[in-house]
């Protein structure tokens, strides 16, 4: 008895003790792996070196990963170049595979031989072949006192030299980025292969199962995944699409694990994490939630209720609004949990309780209170001023997003434009296309829905931006609606020539000049200009003047930063889409009182969710068959079915589709979404309530096998125990 109680006491002690051994944030450098990391991972339970997993001199785990499109991640699961990626990130190239007749969105997709595999033209996927540290000669002209024009371009001259000599392959190509606001800088030699084919997709009530109201949530049951293939030429480089090019044999291929995940296991992530702001000064992130996520998050919350309303009454409309609806409601949530999870865990208390400290230590040394003194005090100030006209670009271009209208109208004046430009003996070929361009936006265009969307976010424009911004122009059209959104929201959609696409022929039918003189008289486009030239007029200068500040000294202030508490805090770079690795362990999670997490989601729970007809919950007839029978293959376990689980990876949009790894590297999941407690990440990554989720690799598999049938794909994979 004794015996059973002490146990588990002493258990608890422990992991205590080892939970302060390690940090999960961070999103590292593969290549500098060994350097600052490996100790750790290791301590954390991984069982492989560093050098598995970046290695320039023979196959390693980087050489499986792909940037996918240059929006998301995949990666290589077998010798013939399949590729593994999430549902969300092939959506579009299934989308524009799809027709009412074979709607492989709605049905799903499985290419049962080679031959039926789908091109598709604009797709490609980016491998890592080396990563160089160039610093040293980027910065070589740098001068102290130069202004941030002169300092780039003095950068700029010297990354054109490195990139014209560094070594490559002709099939290659060079990228350079800077890292730590611009006090680093790495070379990235990459192929980029343009044969990418689709392969396999399920139906979206596997694919999207959850859709909107799941989207950011835990628990999960979205089967999350689809599958692609990379093709080469003959020789094995990259080319363009050919129907004699062969399935790419990879430098090396994911090996995949059946055996899961349990509590506190060791889990890795690579991919490429898009964008992260983790250094900003305590006034930047108070702005960041405070100001501008909550101006997103009004305006969105406004064309979403009306959105919802009309799809909700016309099936026509959900059909032709659901992607805008799904793309607009993504960050608005995110936003939203951001806000709350930067609220509930004090970011802005702990942002300024790290700047004391810096400011204690800074002190404390001569050189450093020499360079940085002040540096901290006048990046805060610099983001008190910008303020104002950050808010205004956001509400502007949150304005301009959500309102169609408005976009099209900034479509027909970039077209004048373009005529303008190359020639009005252009006109008519440049007509044709631009027509062609308009075709599927008013396919999926509802005027009156849009109607009432503009005359809301007018009115939130005109209340949220001072007069002084959104300028004289706009004031005076707005007086003559009598200052009354609606009323000119009336007149815009009652007389503009944009709000259908007949209407828009008719218009852009005449001679150039005479459409060029009604442009101008149209009322969209008229407000369009107007709106357009009170941002430029009154926002656009002070703003990129004070951004041009804020990026001077926010890199001054990252350097000190990495001087002066680099004994307290080990610095990553933030994300800016190149090849990171993080890693975390399998844990749940307590968001708020009384609540706590589970780290593990099954089948059942997929039934639970079930509502048959539903267009988010719906479950497809042959998974239930397969549940009832428990007909789960090698992949299910006690009898059930895993699904989804949840780590405490620091991960960000642009890791959808990141393989999970366990300790050996072999892959256990496919990574897709954050839990909405923990979206605040990307400002202040907290280890207690950030999780990252992922589909189990093994419901990804019996997907494909028993559901799909689709055993080919299972064959050519590297099954492991
Ligand atoms: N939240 C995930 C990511 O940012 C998934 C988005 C796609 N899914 C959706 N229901 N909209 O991008
Ligand atoms: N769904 C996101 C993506 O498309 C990943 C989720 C996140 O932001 O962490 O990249």
């Amino acid at each position: 008895m004794l015996q059973r109680i002490v146990k588990p006491l002493l258990l608890l002690v422990l992991l205590t003790l080892v939970q302060r051994t390690y940090a999960t944030e961070g999103m590292w450098l593969p290549q500098l792996l060994s350097n600052l990391n490996e100790k750790e991972m290791k301590g954390m339970g991984m069982k492989i070196n560093a050098s598995d997993i970046y290695n320039i001199n023979k196959g390693s785990l980087k050489d499986a990963i792909v940037s996918f499109g240059g929006f998301c991640t995949a990666e290589v699961i077998s010798s013939q170049g399949l590729l593994l990626t999430n549902h969300h990130c092939g959506y579009d190239a299934i989308q524009k595979h799809s027709s009412l007749q074979n709607n492989y969105l709605e049905n799903g997709f499985w290419a049962k031989t080679a031959a039926e595999e789908l091109p598709n033209p604009s797709l490609t996927a980016t491998f890592i072949v080396r990563i160089d540290d160039v610093t040293k000669s980027a910065l070589l002209d740098v001068k102290p006192g130069m202004s941030e024009r002169e300092r780039q371009s003095a950068i700029d001259k010297r990354l054109n030299d490195i990139k014209q000599t560094a070594k490559k392959e002709a099939w290659q190509e060079i990228m350079i980025k800077p890292f730590f606001e611009g006090n680093q800088y790495f070379l990235f030699v990459t192929e980029t292969y343009k044969d990418v084919r689709l392969v396999g997709a399920p139906p979206s009530s596997i694919g999207k199962f959850g859709s909107d109201t799941d989207n950011w949530v835990w628990p999960r049951h979205t089967g999350d995944f689809s599958m692609f293939r990379i093709y080469a030429g003959k020789d094995g480089r990259p080319a363009t699409y050919d129907k004699d090019n062969v399935p790419l044999q990879p430098k090396y291929f994911l090996p995949i694990s059946l055996k899961g995940v349990k509590p506190d296991d060791f889990t890795m992530v690579l991919g490429f994490p898009g964008r992260t702001t983790e250094y900003l000064p305590s006034e930047g992130v108070k702005q960041t939630v405070q100001v501008l996520d909550a101006a997103k998050v009004d305006m969105r919350d406004v064309a979403l209720k009306i959105m919802d309303g009309y799809m909700r009454k016309d099936e026509q409309i959900k059909i032709q609004y659901a992607t805008k609806y799904a793309s607009t409601a993504n960050y608005w949530k995110k936003w939203m949990g951001e806000m709350q999870g930067i609220k509930q865990s004090n970011g802005i208390g702990k942002k300024l309780q790290y700047e004391a400290e810096y400011q204690k230590l800074l002190l404390t040394n001569p050189t450093w209170k020499q360079q940085y003194s002040g540096v901290l005090d006048s990046l805060n100030a610099q983001y008190r001023q910008i303020q104002p006209y950050a808010a205004a670009r956001d509400y502007y271009s949150e304005l301009v997003r959500n309102v169609e209208l408005f976009a099209a109208g900034d479509r027909l004046i970039n077209f004048l434009n373009d005529v303008h430009e190359k020639g009005e003996g252009q006109y008519e070929s440049l007509r044709q296309q631009f027509l062609e361009s308009m075709q599927p936006f008013y396919q999926n265009y509802n005027a009156r829905l849009d109607h009432d969307i503009c005359a809301s976010l007018l009115e939130i424009y005109a209340t949220g931006v001072p007069k002084e911004f959104t300028g004289n122009e706009f004031a005076q059209i707005r007086a003559e609606s009598n200052n009354d959104s609606r009323i000119l929201a009336d007149k815009l959609y009652a007389s503009s020539g944009l709000t259908s696409m007949d209407k828009l022929k008719a218009f852009v039918q005449q001679p150039y000049n005479t459409v060029v003189a009604q442009m101008w008289k149209d009322p969209a486009t008229r407000l369009v200009i107007a709106m357009r030239k009170g941002f430029v007029d009154n926002i656009s200068k002070p703003l990129s003047d004070l951004q041009s500040n804020i990026n001077n000294l926010q890199r001054t202030y990252m350097q000190a930063q990495m001087d002066v508490m680099g004994n307290k805090k080990r610095f990553y770079p933030d994300a800016n889409s190149t090849l990171r690795v993080t890693y975390g362990k399998v844990d749940g999670y307590s968001p708020r009182d009384a609540i706590h997490y589970d780290f593990y989601t099954y089948l059942d729970g997929v039934m639970e969710k079930y509502i048959p007809g539903d267009y988010e919950f719906d479950v497809p007839a042959k998974l239930i068959d397969l549940y009832k029978k428990k007909d789960y293959g090698r992949y299910g376990v006690n009898g059930r079915m895993p699904v989804c689980f949840i780590a405490s990876n620091h991960t960000t949009g642009g890791n959808s589709g990141s393989p999970a790894l366990n300790a050996y590297g072999h892959l256990v999941g496919l990574n897709f979404d954050r839990t909405w407690e923990g979206t605040m990440s990307d400002i202040n990554y907290d280890p207690a309530i950030c999780r990252n989720i992922m589909v189990d690799i093994r419901y990804v598999l019996f997907i494909v096998d028993k559901y799909a049938g689709c055993t080919r794909l299972i064959d050519e994979m590297k099954l492991v125990n």
